[in-house]
Formats: structure tokens, C-alpha cells, sequence
């Protein structure tokens, strides 16, 4: 008789977004006169840029030419697109990152949820609390968590890091010794950051301790401070203890195109054990590459002409975000993130828990958020809204809240 992961029957409750989007609709049923509209999944709604789409189209072209004709791509992905990405992200910016350090996937959630299998089970896991759900449910499926407090909502093999009100919505350093440790900057869900000396003393202690950092840069493009760091490998000694994983989601709409990348130096080992060298192993067993297509379109993202039309497409969507934080700020609302990143982190009025708010937001003003709980214990209370929608309904949706009674 065969028998099943019973890892994933440990997976607590459904999908936040599953639950979201069915209270949603239950609620349209329920009212099909109201307008509701959505701000809480993190899906970009502008068009594709026309750089992006001519790269497309010409890429569509070549393969029905015998002479342009591709078929399976280089293991880690296009050297076209793994230079531009050296040269752009990383060499421009003063990181010593080169293309063969460079791994291309579909995307950074299956990065993010994949990069663990290259360690062992015994590793212990650090994530922010809130946090990303993907880091740690793919460490439960894995194994790696241990048992889960439905209480608490907490897993006695997972160190947790609240970020709260009171570190600025940043991690400190935890008591108990990591040795994966997940950070997300500029955050998903609380929009928050840290600065260049701040990743730094993360980075000495990963070096120190001997942990490895698995940086999440997704949102890289939303950063509009100085002093904020679009790369791990700004800090000195990064080489050493840092995979960073980045997607082409957010910066040029590709959440349904997909395209992303993960970066591993060279210089990172367990011992004489390189985890570039794990990580080829497994991408060439488990990956047949991003189509030859995406990752063209994902070459006219560094061209002048991408990256202008891409600035102005980042600034329409934090637009929305000034106009969401602002208009909280001015209804009282206590608001966090939306400066460095699309996501605008409120406190819920009155006490509400999350799920109350996102009810009552719901019914009153027919807007969706996200639950901040849904993320993780230090959520509760907390409240996520998006600026990708567009603008139009943005203004709509943060004017009916303003008019909201609480
Ligand atoms: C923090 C973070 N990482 C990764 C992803 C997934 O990115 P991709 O669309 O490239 O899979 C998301 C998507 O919302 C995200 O918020």
C-alpha cells in the first residue's frame, strides 16, 4: 500500500489566499449589486511594457525559423540574459557577481520554496514573523519544522523573528543559533526595510555563526531610499554566506510570464562542499530551463528602453501606494511600508483581529485586503493592502475606507 508525505498533512488550514479569495466571492454571491474591489493578492495588473512585448514577438518569430529554432535551454539559463543580469544587478552596482554564478528559473517562489532541499534536515530555519508563507510550508513539507502549536501558530523546529512596531518591523538577531535563515527586504508582507549597515551586521553573524542567508529580493525595484541595499552582495562578505533569489514578477509584470533567478557564489560551502555545485546538480535533474521566449523578454528588461518604461511603471504603482498610505494616515489609521516597497501595512482599528477587519473592510467598504495573521502570530492585528491595482480603483477604494464608520 503506498502512503503519502505525511509532512503535508501537518500543513495547517488552507492557503491564506485560497481563503481570501473564497470569502470574497462568497460575499459577491451574496451581494452581486456591490463593487468590490481587490487589494490583497500581490499581482501586478498593468499591461506588458512595449520593449517586453516587441522582445516577445521576435523571439515567437525565431522559432518558427529552422535557423532561430531553440529548443532545450543551457542548464542555468541564456547566456544573453545571465550577462545582462550580471552587468545590470549586480556588476553596476558594485557586486562582485558573475553569470556563472547566475541560476534562471520561472520564477522566485519556486527558488525560494526549492533551495532547501539542498540542505540537510537538520538545519534549523529562521524566518520574520510575519513572514512569506512559502519559506516555511516548503520546510514542512520537507520535514524540517517539527510539530505545530495551532495555538500558538507556531512550529517547535522553526525560530521565528517578530518583526512589530517596536523594531521598525525589522528582525533582530535571534537568542537561538540558525543555520538557514530566511530575510525578505523590501519586506513582503510589511513593506518594511533595513539599511546597508543593518544586512551587514546579518551578514557578519551568518559568517560568524557559520548560517546561511537566503535573501529574497523580489521587490528590489520598489526601493526609492539611498541607503537601502537592492543586493546582499553590497555587504562585504556576502560571497560567503548569502543566496540571493530575485523574479521578474514585480519589476516587469512578468507574474504571468515567469521568469526569476537565484545567485549562489562560488565561494559558499559547507566545508569543501560548494552549494553552487548542489544547486547545478539539482537544477539539471529537476529543471528544463525558462522558455527561450521569457528569457529574451527577460533581456529587454535591461535595455534603455526597458528600463525606462519599467521605472515608469514602478512609479505608477507607487503612486497608488503614496495615495493608500496617505489617505490611512489622514483617516487615523496607524501605517507602516509603501516608501521602499507596493505593500502598506496598517494596525487594525479598535482591537479588530485581522480576519475581523477583513470583514468588516469587506462588508462596509467592499474592498479586500490580506489578514496580516495570515502571515504569521506577529501579524495579528495587522492588515495588508496592495498599490498593484490601478489607480483608478485604488483612489475608490482608499476613499470609501476614508468614509468608512469605525
Ligand atoms: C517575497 C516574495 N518572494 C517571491 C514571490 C514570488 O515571485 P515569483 O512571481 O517570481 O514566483 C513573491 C510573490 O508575491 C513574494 O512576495
Amino acid at each position: 500500500m503506498f502512503k503519502v508525505n505525511d509532512n503535508y498533512l501537518k500543513l495547517p488550514g488552507s492557503y491564506l489566499f485560497s481563503t481570501v479569495g473564497r470569502k470574497q466571492r462568497e460575499y459577491q454571491a451574496a451581494h452581486p449589486d456591490k463593487k468590490v474591489i481587490r487589494l490583497s493578492i500581490g499581482d501586478v495588473t498593468q499591461p506588458l511594457a512595449p520593449v517586453i512585448l516587441e522582445a516577445l514577438h521576435s523571439a515567437v518569430d525565431e522559432m518558427g525559423n529552422a535557423e532561430t529554432f531553440r529548443g532545450y535551454a543551457p542548464d542555468l539559463g541564456y547566456e544573453f540574459l545571465r550577462n545582462a543580469i550580471a552587468d545590470n544587478d549586480y556588476k553596476a552596482r558594485g557586486c562582485d557577481i558573475s553569470a556563472d554564478e547566475i541560476f534562471v528559473s520561472d520564477g522566485a517562489k519556486c527558488d525560494c520554496s526549492n533551495i532547501q532541499e539542498i540542505f540537510s534536515l537538520d538545519n534549523k530555519i529562521a524566518v520574520c514573523d510575519p513572514v512569506y508563507p512559502v519559506y516555511v510550508d516548503s520546510n514542512v513539507m520537507a520535514g524540517r519544522t517539527g510539530t505545530y502549536d495551532k495555538n500558538t501558530e507556531i512550529w517547535s523546529d522553526v525560530i521565528y523573528m517578530p518583526c512589530t512596531a517596536d523594531n521598525n518591523f525589522t528582525p533582530e538577531i535571534p537568542k537561538e543559533t540558525p543555520d538557514l535563515i530566511y530575510l525578505c527586504f523590501p519586506n513582503n508582507p510589511t513593506g518594511a526595510t533595513v539599511n546597508k549597515a543593518q544586512l551587514q551586521e546579518w551578514v557578519d553573524y551568518a559568517n560568524k555563526v557559520g548560517a546561511v542567508i537566503l535573501y529574497d529580493a523580489a521587490y528590489e525595484a520598489y526601493i526609492s531610499e539611498e541607503d537601502v541595499p537592492h543586493s546582499i552582495y553590497e555587504c562585504d562578505g556576502a560571497r560567503t554566506c548569502a543566496i540571493e533569489m530575485r523574479s521578474f514578477s514585480k519589476n516587469a509584470g512578468f507574474t504571468g510570464v515567469r521568469l526569476g533567478f537565484t545567485v549562489i557564489p562560488k565561494e559558499l560551502k559547507a566545508e569543501d562542499v560548494s552549494l553552487h555545485a548542489l544547486w547545478t546538480r539539482r537544477h539539471g535533474t529537476k529543471y528544463n530551463g525558462a522558455p527561450y521566449i521569457i528569457q529574451r523578454a527577460g533581456e529587454a528588461v535591461y535595455s534603455e528602453g526597458g528600463k525606462e518604461q519599467l521605472k515608469a511603471q514602478v512609479a505608477y504603482y507607487m503612486n497608488n501606494a503614496r495615495y493608500i498610505y496617505n489617505g490611512l494616515k489622514e483617516a487615523g489609521y496607524t501605517v507602516s511600508g509603501g516608501v521602499n516597497a507596493p505593500y502598506i501595512w496598517l494596525k487594525t482599528p479598535g482591537n479588530m483581529t485581522s480576519w475581523e477587519f477583513f470583514d468588516y473592510l469587506l462588508g462596509n467598504a467592499n474592498v479586500v485586503g490580506t489578514p496580516g495573521s495570515g502571515f504569521g502570530p506577529s501579524g495579528e492585528h495587522y492588515f495588508r493592502l496592495t498599490a498593484f491595482g490601478s489607480y483608478e480603483s485604488t483612489v475608490e477604494a482608499i476613499d470609501r475606507i476614508k468614509a468608512m464608520k469605525l
